[in-house]
């Protein structure tokens, strides 16, 4: 159960006081009855909510793919810089949203956007597994010994990395599809650097099982449906 006032700002993203005043007018109605109470609790998974007639669809978290553009911030608060939060459009927008998971700020590509700080920490701690792939381009190609010492786990500084997953993308060996499963500080940028080789460019193309949908343009999102959520989670 949960307060209408918050279920319809949340729906309609609007204030809390602008949702009371609505329900105060009568405006608003749970199964098809009116509600001028602001302090009703309705079931916001089996009752049906309409205000001015518009049916309004409650969902407690927001999650957002966005294709992120080279020189903005994964940050809510990039204190004077743009991160990717500013880029969310106005209807997306929701209090307490934050990427999940860091890109660096050259780095472009799929950053997941929300507000559910539950899901964020399960998708990023190493011990839930959850994969990220990126595609590197490098300054020269990269051999075989890279591959073997990626997939045994690369010693950086005092930490050793989980072992990644390194090919060639259509068999170009300057273009590596790598897969790890941490996000330890510019992790891919200091494997391939521990082998002579610099990350001129580095996308991020996955996370989990789903895939950067490529029909979004540098700075476009979308939000994802459930089943989408739970291919992330590799669930589906
Ligand atoms: N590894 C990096 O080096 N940079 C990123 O942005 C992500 C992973």
């Amino acid at each position: 159960m949960e307060r209408l006032d918050k279920i319809i700002s949340t729906a309609k993203n609007i204030s809390r006081a602008d949702a009371r005043s609505l329900i105060k007018r009568g405006r608003v109605f749970v199964n098809s009855r009116a509600v001028t109470d602001i302090g009703f609790k309705a079931d916001e998974k089996s009752d049906s909510f309409l205000c001015d007639g518009e049916e309004l669809f409650y969902n407690k978290y927001i999650y957002i793919m966005m294709n992120k553009p080279k020189g903005v911030i994964s940050a809510s608060n990039g204190k004077g810089e743009k991160t990717v939060v500013d880029l969310v459009p106005q209807e997306f927008r929701r209090k307490n949203l934050f990427p999940a998971g860091r890109l660096d700020k050259d780095t472009t590509g799929f950053v997941l956007i929300t507000d559910d700080g539950d899901f964020a920490h399960k998708i990023l701690s190493p011990k839930s597994h959850v994969p990220k792939t990126y595609i590197a381009t490098l300054d020269k190609p990269f051999d075989d010994e890279v591959v073997e010492s990626f997939e045994k786990g690369v010693e950086l500084k005092d930490d050793l990395c989980m072992p990644a997953k390194l090919c060639t993308l259509d068999g170009d060996a300057t273009k590596g599809v790598v897969t790890i499963r941490q996000g330890m500080y510019h992790q891919i940028k200091r494997m391939f650097s521990k082998f002579g080789l610099q990350v001129l460019e580095l996308e991020r193309i996955k996370i989990g099982g789903l895939g950067l949908d490529r029909s979004l343009a540098a700075g476009e999102c979308k939000i994802l449906s459930e089943k989408e959520i739970k291919i992330i989670e590799n669930k589906l």
